[in-house]
């Protein structure tokens, strides 16, 4: 069967769909025949996404959540399947980010972090799942991580890359798991995207204490891939079924592997050190 075809017809839900990556996710599936649950903390932000996606000609609902509140992500999941009747492809992509020391963070800074990028994410399987995996046919979860889920220095984002190697390892469980009922999972890796992931902030509840110094400010990241092209990328992997998926921009991708070389070097010398071996260079 073409790609296309395959998802043709069918609804995804987005969440983090206001901005960045998500609404660009939103809208490339929208333009392959998909309808699409535009989902986010931002509700102002989703029903705009939804409205823009409407004109297009799209069937879409823009829904406020909470993915780290499992009452909001059950409310977000009778929502979609009430509109749409059924679920085929979970895209679990809000995230927020956050720089700092570690030895200077608080834990109002990691349970912010955790709640969003990996109880978020756990959140909406819980919710999900079940009626995804008692229904048949084309079936797939998309679960956003990071190129910080693999950097062997992650300098100021110690917190948030924990989050990111979270995503990796949870994914990669469930990508097995899934197998059986016919579930693809992936993986997406973006690296500099041109969002407005660096005012992450904007959308930190008080409840998780002080605001950290933000000390990169809350423009767009430089020299970065528009999110139009990590989309793109994303929904090709998603059909392809790719494991993993990497969206980086262009100048990036020799520093990255170099990067992931030398995490590699790191383990094979660390076991090379075991066995009494000569360390590589
Ligand atoms: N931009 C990058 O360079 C980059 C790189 C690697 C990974 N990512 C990941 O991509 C994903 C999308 O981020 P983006 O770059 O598009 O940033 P963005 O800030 O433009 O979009 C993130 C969206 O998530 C929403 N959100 C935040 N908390 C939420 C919550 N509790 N419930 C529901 N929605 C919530 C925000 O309102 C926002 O609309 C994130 O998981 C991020 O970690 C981004």
């Amino acid at each position: 069967m073409p790609t296309t075809t395959r998802v043709e017809g069918r609804t995804a839900v987005v969440t983090g769909a206001a901005s960045g990556i998500g609404a660009a996710l939103a809208a490339q599936l929208g333009a392959r025949g998909m309808a699409v649950v535009v989902a986010d903390i931002d509700g102002d932000g989703a029903q705009q996404v939804a409205d823009k996606l409407r004109a297009d000609g799209i069937r879409t609902l823009g829904v406020r959540v909470d993915v780290s509140d499992p009452e909001s992500v059950a409310t977000l999941a009778a929502a979609g399947y009430a509109e749409f009747g059924s679920i085929e492809l979970l895209c679990n992509n809000a995230g927020v980010l956050l720089f700092g020391s570690v030895a200077e963070s608080s834990m109002g800074d990691w349970k912010w972090l955790s709640s969003v990028n990996v109880e978020g994410m756990l959140n909406c399987l819980h919710a999900f799942l079940p009626r995804m995996r008692a229904s048949s046919g084309w079936r797939h979860v998309m679960n956003t991580a990071s190129t910080h889920a693999f950097l062997p220095d992650p300098g100021k984002t110690g917190l948030y890359s924990a989050t990111k190697h979270a995503i990796v390892g949870i994914s990669l469980g469930l990508r097995s798991e899934l197998a059986a009922d016919g579930i693809g999972v992936t993986i997406l890796c973006p690296g500099q995207a041109a969002t407005r992931i660096l005012d992450a902030q904007r959308n930190r509840p008080d409840s998780f204490g002080r605001h950290a110094d933000e000390p990169y400010g809350i423009g767009v990241i430089p020299m970065a891939i528009d999110s139009d092209a990590v989309a793109r990328t994303a929904v090709e992997g998603i059909l392809r079924d790719d494991p993993l998926v990497f969206a980086l921009p262009e100048y990036g991708r020799d520093q990255f592997r170099a990067q992931v070389e030398k995490q590699w070097r790191l383990a094979d010398n660390a076991l090379r050190a075991d066995i009494g071996d000569q360390p590589l260079p």
